[in-house]
């Protein structure tokens, strides 16, 4: 079984316009994991981006992990499939390596014709547009997602934004075991209780933003404040070891058994980024680190369905 490259590529939040060219780069750099989604809204564009680097013979397709995840809309078990294809097809890609189910939420289903990515508003267009949940049972989404591995479609499948009790209650359930959690985890918010059970399980935990609060500063989701690289500590560390903060941040995620997916539009943070294998944090700095929790999380549906999308839809409490 191929396995999950420590640091890989995330795509969220990357420009169509120059989509293409950073996928293409990271590959160029040595990123062989690239983690997307129906809802980044690029996956042609990264597609294009994966092709020019395997027509260039960077890199063969099967030297890639493809990650890519079921948007809420699709999570009756008969429009999976139909969501998974468009994604292959968007990406030009015969399979995924790994397939996640996006979120433990499920909206109404929007059909692919009518509108692509569908997003999170049901009908952008009526005067009451909102979110709306339309209740699926997650083991018959499940059951949609095992269908991909049977089919070929996909490698392996797993989860984003499980907690603890959603992960006892699939593994009741689940006839292929997911390979993956993917949750966000950095020092703000360590997350150790969910990490071990995930861990007692034999499921890899895959850490989104790593690096805490800087990508949501422009969706306004998090202050100026809440940044990890100005922290006093993660400063003196950056000294001490003579790595950037946000090397020190990446290298404590690897060290404490997570693997982690930062993105860049840049390709010296880039490079920076897939550097984390030259030096090893001690023992008391590592615990430091995770000293800074303060269950701070930024990605929150509790929040953001409400003041975005007009509905409020707690996911974590
Ligand atoms: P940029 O793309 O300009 O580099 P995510 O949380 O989705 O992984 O996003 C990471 C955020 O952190 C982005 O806003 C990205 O901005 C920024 N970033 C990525 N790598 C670094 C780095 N090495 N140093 C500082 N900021 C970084």
């Amino acid at each position: 079984m191929k396995e999950l490259p420590k640091v890989g590529f995330g795509t969220w939040k990357l420009d169509k316009n120059n989509c293409s060219k950073l996928v293409y780069e990271a590959i160029k750099i040595g990123y062989r994991h690239i983690d997307c989604a129906c809802d980044y809204g690029n996956e042609i564009e990264v597609g294009i981006g994966i092709k020019k680097a395997i027509n260039e013979g960077i890199c063969t397709r099967e030297e890639l992990f493809i990650t890519s995840k079921l948007w809420n809309t699709y999570h009756k078990k008969e429009h999976v499939e139909i969501a998974c294809r468009k994604s292959l097809k968007d990406l030009g890609l015969e399979y995924f390596d790994l397939y996640l189910i996006h979120f433990p939420i499920s909206l109404k289903f929007v059909p692919i014709e009518e509108r692509y990515p569908p997003e999170w508003i049901y009908n952008p267009s009526s005067t009451e547009a909102k979110m709306e949940v339309e209740h699926v049972p997650l083991y018959q989404t499940w059951e949609g997602m095992e269908f991909l591995v049977k089919d070929n479609l996909v490698r392996e499948i797993g989860i984003c934004n499980y907690n603890c009790s959603l992960l006892h209650d699939l593994m009741s359930y689940a006839t292929i075991k997911p390979k993956v959690l993917q949750i966000e985890s950095h020092p703000y918010l360590t997350q150790e209780n969910l990490i071990k059970t995930a861990k007692n399980y034999g499921i890899e935990v895959v850490a989104f933003s790593p690096l805490g609060a800087l990508s949501y500063f422009e969706l306004d989701m998090a202050q100026k404040e809440d940044s990890l690289l100005e922290h006093k500590s993660i400063l003196e560390l950056s000294q001490k070891y003579e790595k950037t903060p946000a090397q020190i941040l990446l290298r404590w995620a690897i060290q404490r058994g997570t693997k982690i997916i930062p993105k860049s539009s840049n390709s010296n943070r880039m490079k920076e980024n897939i550097d984390v294998d030259s030096f090893l944090l001690e023992e008391p700095d590592l615990r430091l680190i995770s000293s800074l929790n303060k269950n701070k999380r930024f990605n929150d549906p509790g929040k953001f369905c409400e003041a975005a999308f007009g509905t409020f839809h707690s996911i974590y409490d």
